[in-house]
């Protein structure tokens, strides 16, 4: 990761110390961000943030790259493991950094209770389906249990104390308070570590406040500029996000599945992996990964328990 700032050309330490106070403290996250939003946050002119810009750019290639660059960019990604042997088979090894993974489901689905398990799987060595690094949790919905955290980590021998320290957790009030603490992750992540990103749930905030078909472009419109910014926050420091979304009913189903996914196209597209999730028989719940151009659409079954997410027994 390049955050020499300074050695971009024009940029001496003032203009340095700017860009980092509004979080953007690497070259990457410089050449990236859209130059408004620099303004916006820095007060730096305008002007001169499209050449810093292109300066950036020139370091970091954000133009044409060649397939082989772009080869040893995917290698750095990392997977991190539900817990469930199966459930990581079906997302092709796990969630992965540098991509944007939905879990879509009712209430009670088990959105709230994945994420949890990643946040205490995400600290774990990569030798062990972890990350290797620390956790950003931006719970919209006060369903956050650190209890929970403490009962996955007891449960598989860790220490939950050190565990539950290692999660940065934030409750969100609305959507425009949501979009401000995904801003302020640019400067939390490289600062502590955090290799895993969690917004439970993308959406609640949005659905609730902007209703009715006239406030629906907006609503999108700011969806679209929030999940983007946590797509550019994966790739700047190798991330894993992992958001979560309810499904609404489709009155105009008459076969099939009469739910979907909240958020329309816009979610559709911004998120790389997408997973439905529903309760199965006997406590357990199934996962199928939908639109993926590389994964198979097969159910998975997998288990909610003390110890988190695991595989159902007769697996
Ligand atoms: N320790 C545990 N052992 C077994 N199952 C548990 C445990 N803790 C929670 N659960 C199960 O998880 C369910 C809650 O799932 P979760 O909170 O993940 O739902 P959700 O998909 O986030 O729903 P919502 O849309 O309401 O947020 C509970 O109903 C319970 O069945
Ligand atoms: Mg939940």
């Amino acid at each position: 990761m390049l955050d020499d700032l300074e050695s971009l050309n024009g940029v001496g330490s003032t203009t340095a110390s700017k860009l980092r106070a509004a979080g953007y403290t690497t070259i990457e996250a410089v050449a990236v961000t859209p130059p408004r939003e620099i303004m916006e946050r820095t007060n730096i002119g305008f002007n001169t943030i499209l050449k810093i810009q292109e300066a950036a750019r020139q370091m970091v290639t954000t133009d044409f790259k060649t397939a082989q660059e772009f080869y040893e960019k995917r290698r750095a990604m990392k997977r991190c493991t539900t817990g469930s042997k199966k459930l990581d088979e079906a997302l092709g090894g796990g969630i992965e950094t540098l991509a944007l993974t939905e879990f879509i489901g009712e209430y009670g689905s088990g959105k709230t209770q994945i994420c949890l398990m990643l946040s205490v799987t995400a600290q774990l060595p990569h030798d062990q389906g972890g990350l290797e690094g620390n956790v950003a949790f931006i719970d919209t919905e006060g369903t956050f249990m650190p209890e929970r955290v403490y009962q996955i980590a007891s449960a598989r021998g860790l220490d939950p104390q050190a565990v539950a320290k290692n999660i940065h957790v934030a409750r969100a009030y609305n959507s425009s308070h949501q979009c401000l603490l995904i801003d302020k992750l640019f400067t939390l992540c490289p600062e502590n570590n955090i290799k895993l990103v969690v917004i439970d749930s993308m959406i609640s905030h949005f659905r609730g406040e902007y209703v009715g078909r006239e406030n629906l472009s907006e609503r999108q419109q700011k969806l679209n500029q929030y999940l983007h910014k946590l797509i550019r926050l994966s790739e700047a420091y190798n991330v894993a996000i992992v958001v979560t979304n309810q499904v609404q009913a489709n009155p105009t189903a008459f076969f099939g599945d009469p739910n979907r996914p909240a958020g329309g196209n816009i979610m559709a597209h911004a998120c790389t992996h997408r997973v439905f999730l529903r309760k199965g028989a006997k406590g357990t719940r199934i996962a199928r990964v939908i639109d993926s151009p590389c994964l198979p659409e097969v159910p998975t079954r997998f288990l909610v328990s003390d110890k988190g997410i695991e595989d159902t027994e007769e697996d």
